[in-house]
């Protein structure tokens, strides 16, 4: 029930702090992460993963390549399942797939899950709904342990998959004797609290909508690296609730045409929190603005510079997805607001999608 709240994205939202760390709780064992024994064989007996997945959780699938790849070493491919289905790449020799889907019900992702099957291979369904389609149809279950996500926006889901990504590659990449310098469970922790800080800002987010958005036909997300992945989701959010017409870019690619659609006002939301690529971002940021943009740049402490919009606590470089989409969130549920949009039912749209 949303109880008090207006919404139930909002609720949602709000309650992503206690998702990540009941997630924390929930893979423990003797204090440490841990992953059922199965599937750890099964995932390191793979010599690629394949994630599988539709709309926001293809988004974190995005981010998963990147933990298993950097974690865990282990080659990852990530592909949106109505396009897999029908023109199956060359696989390797031991894929494994993995079904991510907040319901585990979408038709899309099962059509691939049925097919891969058929042929033989491993499959792991990554879920927030134990007993879903997906989980019983695979050989394998990781639940998200989110609770139900009534909102069709997606949002703790997202952020629930990214831990469970991560807990899963880091616990992979250890079990593979792999050098990870970090405790992801107190890093984790951190992330939750830098959540919870942004959470408690959210006038900061509100005000950000008004200013950037009130009168947007358009609107560019942009980022490299991990911001870029984050960058997709968060257009992602701002058209389905508000129907403001959003893209998110790799940073380095507008250049290749894309501005020349930036206008004298045109709101460019720019993420800044890979320290590896923050001066290129902030080169493509003045690109942007030379030609009319207004730019809002969101940093991580540590990165800020004089002028940008919104600071986001430090966190561990791997984590920063789950804390810089949540502005992202929060600032598409205000401007969806300011229009009247039926937040929690956008038009056009089913909380899952059980059709093809
Ligand atoms: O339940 P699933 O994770 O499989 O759903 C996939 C998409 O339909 C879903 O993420 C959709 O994109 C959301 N409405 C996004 O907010």
């Amino acid at each position: 029930e949303k109880g008090t709240y207006a919404h139930y994205m909002l609720k949602e939202m709000d309650e992503q702090p206690s998702v990540v760390r009941k997630i924390i709780q929930a893979y423990e064992l003797d204090g440490e992460l841990a992953i059922d024994e199965e599937i750890l064989t099964a995932i390191n007996a793979a010599d690629r993963l394949y994630i599988i997945a539709a709309g926001t959780s293809y988004h974190s699938g995005l981010v998963g390549k990147a933990y298993f790849e950097k974690m865990a070493q282990i080659p990852v491919e990530v592909h949106i399942s109505s396009e897999f289905g029908y023109n199956m790449p060359l696989l390797s020799e031991k894929p494994l797939f993995i079904f991510l889907s907040q319901s585990g019900e979408t038709a899309d992702s099962r059509q691939v899950l049925v097919k891969v099957k058929e042929m033989g291979y491993p499959a792991l369904t990554i879920t927030n709904v134990q007993g879903s389609t997906l989980s019983r149809e695979a050989d394998y279950t990781l639940l998200l342990h989110a609770g139900p996500e009534i909102a069709v926006a997606s949002t703790k889901a997202y952020v629930a998959q990214l831990a469970v990504l991560a807990v899963a590659a880091y616990v992979a990449g250890k079990a593979r004797g792999n050098a990870i310098d970090f405790d992801l469970k107190q890093e984790l922790a951190i992330a939750a609290t830098a959540i919870s800080a942004i959470i408690d800002s959210k006038e900061e987010m509100e005000q950000i909508a008004e200013d950037y958005l009130k009168i947007a036909r358009n609107a560019f997300f942009i980022g490299r690296n991990l911001d870029f992945c984050v960058s997709l989701e968060g257009a992602l959010k701002l058209k389905e609730i508000s129907y403001i017409q959003a893209e998110g870019f790799a940073g380095g690619e507008l250049k290749h045409g894309t501005i020349a659609l930036i206008e004298e006002g045109t709101p460019v939301f720019a993420l800044v929190t890979q320290e590896q690529v923050a001066l290129n971002i902030r080169g493509n940021v003045k690109e942007v603005v030379a030609r009319g943009a207004n730019a809002c740049i969101i940093a991580s402490e540590g990165l800020e510079e004089e002028g940008d919009r919104l600071v986001l606590p430090h966190v561990h470089p791997l984590l920063t997805p789950l804390v810089s989409v949540v502005p992202l969130q929060l600032i598409s549920y205000y401007a969806a607001l300011h229009r009247r949009c039926d937040v929690d039912k956008p038009r056009n749209l089913a909380k899952s999608v059980t059709v093809e």
